[in-house]
């Protein structure tokens, strides 16, 4: 006989299952159950040449806000997809994970019910045939919150997030890559309250990233952005740089970046203007902007 608890919990696991095979997982997106954490520390393992890394570890605690940088095929996607297995030497870095300080146990690395995790990367499709409002309330449904609230809190969220505005009633596989990614982050946040966030490469797709990590900064969630975004890169507390499948240097650089960031941000500001009003169809001219003289003139 079951008790209520051990009912509910099983409806949870089952439940996430069946979301998890709505979506296609070969493009990897995992929505997890919260479970909290103090600090995720990733052990070091070697390069492509078979040489040890030169780091002794890497902790990250929640509220925490790191980039991956680096050239095409420097490991970055390998490094953040060794937080999201719970790699224990058993991926191609031979690296391994600890969860406070412990080798995660069994049940974590197995149930992804209880993964403290969320990826979701630049190929991250829901192939769910769902309306948005459908989705987020069957997922909802499985955490027992007052339903209707939460959509319009999460649908909200994700619309501060893209450019493009998503509505209840869109199907989940009309949605642009944006703003799939912004409603998955949005639900990672608000839904499933996932302590860590992996977001590989998923700022080309019309998302206000600053607008992103303030909000994960708000909810005390970690991050770990592998980008290719100047600016993005320059607002996160630690920077890890990859070569050759290893981390190379990590850094933390402080307040020593200021004074670039802040023009940088004018920069990325007008840029994401700039991509908006393209889209919806604007004429650009030279003189609205003393940013587009300096690109012309330069
Ligand atoms: N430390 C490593 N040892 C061996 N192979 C690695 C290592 N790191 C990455 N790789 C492999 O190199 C390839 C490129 O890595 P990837 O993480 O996809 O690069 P990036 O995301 O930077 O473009 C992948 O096939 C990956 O499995
Ligand atoms: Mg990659």
């Amino acid at each position: 006989m079951w008790h209520f608890k051990d009912y509910n919990y099983y409806y949870k696991v089952i439940f996430l299952g069946k979301l998890r095979s709505y979506i296609n997982t070969n493009t990897v997106i995992l929505i997890m159950r919260r479970e909290q954490f103090m600090e995720l520390t990733v052990l070091p393992g070697t390069n492509r040449c078979g040489e040890k890394e030169g780091f002794d570890q890497i902790v990250i605690r929640p509220g925490d806000t790191l980039s991956i940088v680096g050239p095409t095929g420097s490991g970055k996607s390998a490094f953040i997809n060794d937080i999201e297995v719970l790699a224990q030497e058993d991926t191609v870095t031979g690296r391994s994970i600890l969860m406070d300080g412990v080798e995660p146990p069994e049940e974590m690395v197995r149930d992804p019910a209880k993964k403290p995790i969320a990826l979701i990367s630049q190929n991250t499709r829901v192939i769910a045939d769902l309306t948005v409002e459908r989705f987020l309330a069957l997922h909802i449904k499985a955490r027992d919150t007052d339903t209707r609230r939460l959509i319009a809190r999460t649908l909200a969220l994700a619309n501060e997030f893209t450019g493009e505005k998503i509505a209840l009633p869109m199907r989940m596989t009309a949605l642009s890559g944006g703003q799939a990614r912004s409603l998955l982050i949005a639900d990672a946040i608000l839904i499933s309250q996932t302590p860590i966030l992996l977001l590989d490469e998923v700022e080309n797709a019309g998302i206000n990233k600053e607008r992103v990590i303030n909000c994960i900064r708000d909810y005390n969630k970690a991050v770990i952005f592998v980008t290719h975004d100047p600016y993005l890169s320059l607002i996160t507390d630690r920077r890890i740089v990859m070569k050759n499948g290893a981390v190379a240097v990590m850094l933390e650089p402080g307040s020593r970046e200021r004074s670039v960031i802040t023009k940088v941000s004018g920069m990325d500001s007008f840029l994401w203007d700039l991509r908006e009003r393209i889209r919806s169809g604007d004429l650009i001219q030279e003189r609205e902007s003393p940013l587009i003289k300096i690109g012309v003139h330069a």
